[in-house]
């Protein structure tokens, strides 16, 4: 009856799935949902891996208590204290009085913040390496600051070698009954949110993430234990060159973001002609975008994931067309780096985007701007036409 799973016999799935949630952090949408996990070790001792978010708190309560069996909770590891996995921890207190809270230093002083519990009668505050003997099982903990917030910790299972990993490795949508990504179509239903998940929630955070990759570097790993989305037991290598790629702002691969702002449909023509001339000279994985249809975080996602970008816009009240200027704030904020960019405007009497849009750009490290200034008066010229077929040649060799 309790949608509780096992993993092996000591450890059980107890999180949840929110599918009603229209917008992660009120702000990304997530059309498939989000998933919530923690994980219950039943040792000697018993320990909560994190809690969940409050939309799914009676859920998870209920798992928490069946997956119990009646025993008492000894300890509460707290890795990372975002509201969506610490909502419950005060629920937590009332219900399993004696149980022990696990945290690193920062940790506390949150929990003082958001609930205003003072918990250090019951406090186990760990720092980088400290373990945790819970009976067969050994945890060693490792801190990862600003993998999201500057609190977090990882847990590490030096008995079944398991990484808890906590935001890191995780991603956007609910879990479809099968709990292991290696049991999705990887690359078509997973990576894709996996993708815009960490460059969305933890992309900004590139040095703090490979400090985090390069200590993990050197365990063995046998599954990897996210706090959102499927876990990871198969071709972790995948998933941590990937991670590895998006922290060192290093594109995966060849292709070309054609992200455009366009009122009347002008600057939309150019772009799509654009994209049309360069598979014609044989580029591949070339996508465009209607900045207006798409909420930025699917784009900023996929300029991780490729190497040339290309920005066209309309001018607006003297300005970037606001679609397109929020987009490049919104990578800016993210420190989007070390790629090829082009730039395209558009402008009635006073075009003014291009020269914004560059302005923008030169605030971001490493953002190389093509020489190619195409100005686009109102509506394509056959002059224009031309200058885009010198920018495809540009892109081309960049
Ligand atoms: C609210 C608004 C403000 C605009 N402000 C400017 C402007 O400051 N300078 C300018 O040259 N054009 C301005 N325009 C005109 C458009 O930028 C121009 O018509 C452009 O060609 C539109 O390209 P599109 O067909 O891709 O939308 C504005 C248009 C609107 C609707
Ligand atoms: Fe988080
Ligand atoms: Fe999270």
């Amino acid at each position: 009856m309790h949608n509780i799973r096992k993993i092996t016999e000591d450890l059980i799935y107890i999180g949840a799935n929110d599918r009603r949630i229209s917008r992660f952090e009120n702000q990304h949408p997530v059309p498939n949902g989000m998933s919530y996990n923690s994980y219950l070790l039943l040792d000697e001792k018993t320990v909560l891996l994190d809690t969940v978010d409050k939309a799914v708190g009676d859920l998870f309560l209920e798992n928490l208590h069946a997956a119990l069996k009646g025993r008492a909770l000894d300890y509460m590891i707290i890795q990372h204290m975002e509201p969506d996995h610490c909502a419950l921890i005060p629920r937590i207190i009332e219900l399993y009085p004696q149980v022990t809270v696990v945290g690193s230093q920062k940790t506390f002083g949150m929990i003082q913040q958001f609930f205003g519990l003072d918990l250090a009668e019951r406090a186990m505050v760990m720092k980088e390496g400290d373990t945790l003997q819970t009976g067969a099982h050994t945890l060693r903990f490792l801190m990862a600051p600003m993998v999201h917030w500057p609190e977090v910790m990882v847990t590490y299972d030096e008995t079944s070698k398991w990484l808890f990993s906590a935001d890191a490795f995780g991603a956007f949508g609910a879990i479809n009954g099968n709990l292991y990504a290696d049991e999705y179509d990887v690359d078509f239903d997973l990576m894709p949110e996996v993708r815009r998940y960490y460059t969305n929630i933890v992309g900004k955070y590139g040095r703090q993430v490979l400090a985090l990759l390069e200590k993990i570097a050197k365990l063995d790993i046998q599954m990897i234990l996210s706090l959102h989305g499927p876990i990871l037991r198969q071709d972790m290598h995948y998933y941590i060159d990937k991670y590895s790629k998006w922290a060192s702002y290093t594109p995966e691969e060849k292709g070309i973001v054609i992200a455009y702002g366009s009122i009347y449909g002008n600057t939309e023509k150019a772009a799509e002609l654009l994209a049309a001339k360069l598979a014609d000279r044989g580029e591949k994985n070339i996508l465009v975008y209607d900045l207006s249809a798409w909420h930025f975080s699917y784009i900023l996602s996929d300029c991780f994931r490729f190497d040339r970008l290309v920005f066209a816009s309309s001018t607006y009240n003297m300005e970037i067309f606001p679609p397109m200027e929020n987009l490049l704030l919104e990578l800016k904020g993210h420190n989007m780096q070390n790629r090829a960019v082009a730039v395209i405007e558009n402008g009635t009497w006073a075009p003014q985007s291009g020269k914004k849009m560059r302005q923008l750009l030169a605030e971001m490290k490493d953002m190389r701007v093509l020489e190619s200034e195409i100005t686009i008066k109102s509506a394509m010229t056959p002059a224009d036409d031309k200058a885009l077929d010198d920018l495809v040649e540009l892109i081309i060799a960049a």
